[in-house]
């Protein structure tokens, strides 16, 4: 095997540690669900023993909206925090940190019952919203810059796959002969402290990122050091040749702020490429599967709605595993086109078995066909590249500032859907797919003309292809291309 392809021990035990950030997020994701009816008779019981009179039903939905919309307000305020911690203590070391808030959570959503305080649960909601939103910006920028480029896409892949692992767990452990009941849903929310201990033990024992200790600490001999470590072999010097030639480029370019990213023609076409994969991942209509299933399953007549849901959860996972052995093969831009188009279809299809359900009952099949059907489309591309190609887009100088501002659009886009879908669906009744259908089509358009591949390219590869791009696309001077980095390229 080439070493451009060499899995090792080091490597495998790195993405695995990292990815357990990952798989949190996916548990939060959909741990709340399930036990929905049960923690809103906790919510009211409360409100009773406090205030002597029952909650109004208007109260209760918003207290229960908060508490589910809070998450992604945590989200989209810790991945636009990304670049405040990732140069300054290092890949590694911030997401160990972040476990803190792993642990603050955990304590603030399992002692909410004995408080008799919703306020701690939804509080609770929010901090482990901040993990996941830190978490979504620093395990893909970290499994990015450990792997060989010939795995970056079947490693990164892995973050997606932490996360859909989550899903499915919460969809089992939330069930009610589980622990979605009134006597353990403390326990289920808190044990988000489990992967935080199990990442806390294995961290220290992974290295830091050989592209930080190189192009961001100039320090050499630890760099190589790691990366004789993760590759499983003595001799690095492609890889170190590759970051040098990066680092190289990175002098040039200033220290590239969040405001100087949306500035610099260089990056506008990265930036835009970016942003419209994280939106399209988001505005695919996905989580109004993952949050609002059960409500869909019910509609569309399923008499075991929760069932379907968790094979909604079994799918998921099945078809991220597809991806994950196939992305290297395949390419990005490819598999991103195919998952786009075929949820286009099974949005279609889901069109059809709600609007026919009246006059042909069979339909509510049918809408289990589409569901999963969609959900298996999405996990084949819109579901993990978005989040590992923004790595790949940019260069170390730009890298931490992309993601945040990808991360930022990307649970933006998610608490608008989580926000507006029930309301939406109520006003569209069984045509609310036809607006994620147009979306779908408008987001395959744009990858087919606007997004290029980037498998097997190294980072340095990527980057100078885009510095091609703006220089051919549009007229600047030479000092000006010169200040950006480009002139090798004239
Ligand atoms: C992606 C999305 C997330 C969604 C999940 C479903 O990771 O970012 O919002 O819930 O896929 O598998």
């Amino acid at each position: 095997m080439d070493s451009g392809k060499q899995i090792t021990l080091p490597l495998m035990m790195s993405v695995g540690a990292a990815v357990i950030g990952s798989l949190q997020f996916g548990f939060n994701t959909g741990v709340i669900n399930a036990p929905q009816t049960i923690i809103e008779n906790f919510i009211n019981e409360t409100w009773f023993e406090r205030y002597n009179e029952p909650i109004t039903k208007n109260t209760i939905t918003a207290l229960w909206s908060l508490a589910i919309a809070i998450f992604s307000v945590g989200g989209i305020l810790g991945s636009f925090s990304v670049g405040l911690f990732v140069n300054r203590f290092g890949r590694r070391n911030s997401m160990l940190m972040a476990n803190v808030l792993a642990f603050i959570a955990a304590i603030l959503m399992g002692f909410s019952k004995m408080a008799s305080s919703w306020e701690m649960l939804i509080a609770g909601r929010f901090v482990v919203g901040l993990y996941s939103g830190l978490s979504t910006g620093f395990v893909p920028m970290y499994v990015g810059e450990v792997s060989p480029t010939g795995l970056r896409g079947a490693l990164g892949t892995l973050h997606q796959l932490g996360i859909v692992v989550g899903i499915l767990i919460a969809q089992v452990f939330g069930m009610e002969a589980v622990m979605g009941n009134e006597d353990l849903w403390p326990l289920l929310l808190s044990f988000t402290f489990i992967p935080a201990l199990i990442q806390c033990v294995l961290l220290p024992l992974c290295p830091e990122s050989p592209r930080f200790l190189l192009i961001n600490k100039n320090e050499e001999n630890k760099a190589k050091t790691v990366l004789k470590k993760l590759r499983g072999t003595t001799d690095v010097s492609a890889d170190m040749q590759e970051m040098k030639e990066e680092s190289r480029q990175m002098m040039r370019e200033k220290k590239v702020t969040i405001l100087e990213l949306f500035r610099s023609p260089l990056y506008r076409q990265p930036l835009l490429i970016a942003v419209m994969l994280q939106l399209s991942q988001q505005l695919s209509g996905i989580n109004a599967v993952f949050y609002f299933s059960t409500r869909i399953f019910t509609k569309a007549g399923v008499e075991q709605p929760v069932y379907a849901t968790i094979g909604a959860g079994a799918v998921n996972t099945a078809f991220t595993v597809v991806s994950l052995f196939i992305v290297e093969r395949a390419g990005r831009r490819s598999l991103h086109l195919l998952g786009l188009l075929g949820m286009a279809g099974s949005a279609i299809l889901m069109t059809i078995a709600l609007a026919l359900l009246e006059q042909l009952k069979w339909m509510s099949y049918m809408s289990i066909v589409a569901i999963f059907a969609f959900v298996a489309f999405f996990e084949i591309g819109p579901g993990p590249i978005p989040w590992f190609i923004v790595a790949e887009l940019f260069s170390q100088g730009p890298r931490p500032s992309a993601i945040a501002v990808a991360g930022f659009c990307n649970w933006t886009a998610n608490f608008i859907v989580a926000m507006s879908f029930q309301y939406v669906e109520e006003l569209c009744g069984p045509y609310v797919f036809i607006i994620f259908t147009v979306l779908l089509l408008i987001f395959f358009i744009f990858t087919y003309f606007k997004v290029p591949e980037t498998k097997g390219r190294t980072f340095d590869d990527i980057a100078a292809g885009f510095r091609q791009t703006a220089a051919g696309g549009e007229k600047h001077s030479p000092e000006e291309l010169n200040s950006l980095g480009a002139d090798s390229q004239l």
